[in-house]
């Protein structure tokens, strides 16, 4: 029998309407559009504006969108995994609730909390399902609303995130297509550096939590930068070797969208040129679990079947990782 893969048979997007820009940002605190496009790259970011609104909301119009996108009916979903950071609450796992607002009653559904790095963690555990045969439909959503765990007042973190979701529809093929290999990896060591203080079990949420901004991110840039630098880079160029791919054979890097510098440094060490990498993060910021399948959504005009992508990622934990992927259709 032939080998099964698991491939990307359609991808979608959501943006809030709001957009908060570098000028309104440097109303709010002591920034500047000059400093923040020198030293991330970011000019917009999208906000989910709303008494009620939550991740969810987001995901559940992107899934919407994908499910009408690639003629599914919601009946027909085996499996959602939701890739988030924000919750809509702690329990129950904001997938339940996007499949309930996008009519998806037959599937099983949980969520993957792997920070930056939560969609590639998700697209490799769902193509498993695909891959063992068992199931044939399974969507992958990528969702954060940055904006709900974001502090305002804090110059060093306010500017970088942004609030999206994304989808993509995994299938089985016997071709030669799809998820074709993964390399994921994780250092709890790295929780020190970028983490979220209050609200889970060791602390939970008191009028001194609040008082405090503790239920904000915390993140300590240099040394995430560094770690960052470095991780995303290794597993990149070590799938490469590993594959054989040469620079000149890879048609796109899918970097995670943190800053322009770390997308740079790794195109750098991987030797392609900035025309192979998906870049999108001067619109809408680090989106965390939304930056992969966005910029998927936003090039997939331009995706050939066929076309090598390497999607990597790194965030919190920390988490890494390096996923290739071979493209499974053209520009309809
Ligand atoms: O998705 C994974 C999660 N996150 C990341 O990947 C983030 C990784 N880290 C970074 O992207 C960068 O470290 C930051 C963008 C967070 C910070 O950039 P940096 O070049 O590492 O700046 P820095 O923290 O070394 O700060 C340099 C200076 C400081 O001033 P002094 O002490 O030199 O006077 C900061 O106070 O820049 C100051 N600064 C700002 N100035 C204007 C920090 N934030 C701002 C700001 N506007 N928004």
């Amino acid at each position: 029998m032939n080998k099964i893969n698991a491939v990307i048979t359609g991808v979608q997007g959501y943006l809030p309407d709001y957009i908060l820009t570098n000028e309104e940002l440097s109303t709010m605190m002591d920034t500047s559009d000059e400093w923040i496009m020198t030293r991330i790259g970011i000019k917009t970011r999208h906000i989910l504006k709303g008494e009620g609104k939550g991740t969810s909301d987001m995901a559940a119009e992107a899934v919407k969108g994908l499910l009408e996108k690639t003629n599914t009916k919601p009946e027909e979903v085996d499996l959602l995994i939701c890739a988030t950071v924000t919750p809509d609450m702690q329990f129950p796992a904001t997938a339940n609730i996007i499949a309930d607002k996008a009519g998806i009653r037959n599937a099983f559904n949980f969520d993957i909390n792997a920070a930056c790095s939560g969609f590639l963690y998700s697209v490799v555990t769902g193509s498993k399902y695909i891959e063992s045969g068992q199931y044939k439909k399974v969507i992958v959503v990528g969702a954060d609303k940055m904006s709900s765990i974001v502090d305002y007042t804090d110059r060093s973190v306010a500017p970088i995130f942004g609030d999206s979701a994304g989808a993509i529809m995994l299938e089985p093929t016997t071709e030669d297509y799809g998820i074709m290999d993964a390399i994921l990896q994780s250092d709890g060591v790295g929780r020190v550096h970028l983490h979220q203080k209050a609200g889970g079990s060791v602390k939970p949420a008191s009028h001194e939590t609040v008082d405090a901004r503790e239920h904000f991110i915390y993140q300590e840039g240099q040394a995430v930068f560094k770690w960052a630098v470095s991780k995303m880079a290794d597993v990149s160029v070590e799938m490469m070797k590993k594959h054989d791919i040469a620079p000149s054979d890879l048609a796109w890097l899918v970097p995670h969208q943190a800053n322009m510098r770390i997308i740079e440094a790794t195109a750098k060490r991987m030797g392609i040129e900035k025309e192979q990498v998906m870049i999108n993060i001067e619109r809408y910021g680090n989106t965390t679990g939304g930056t992969l399948p966005l910029c998927l959504w936003d090039y997939e005009s331009q995706l050939k079947k066929g076309d090598k992508l390497i999607l990597a990622a790194f965030g919190g934990g920390f988490t890494w990782g390096a996923v290739y992927v071979k493209w499974g259709y053209n520009p309809k």
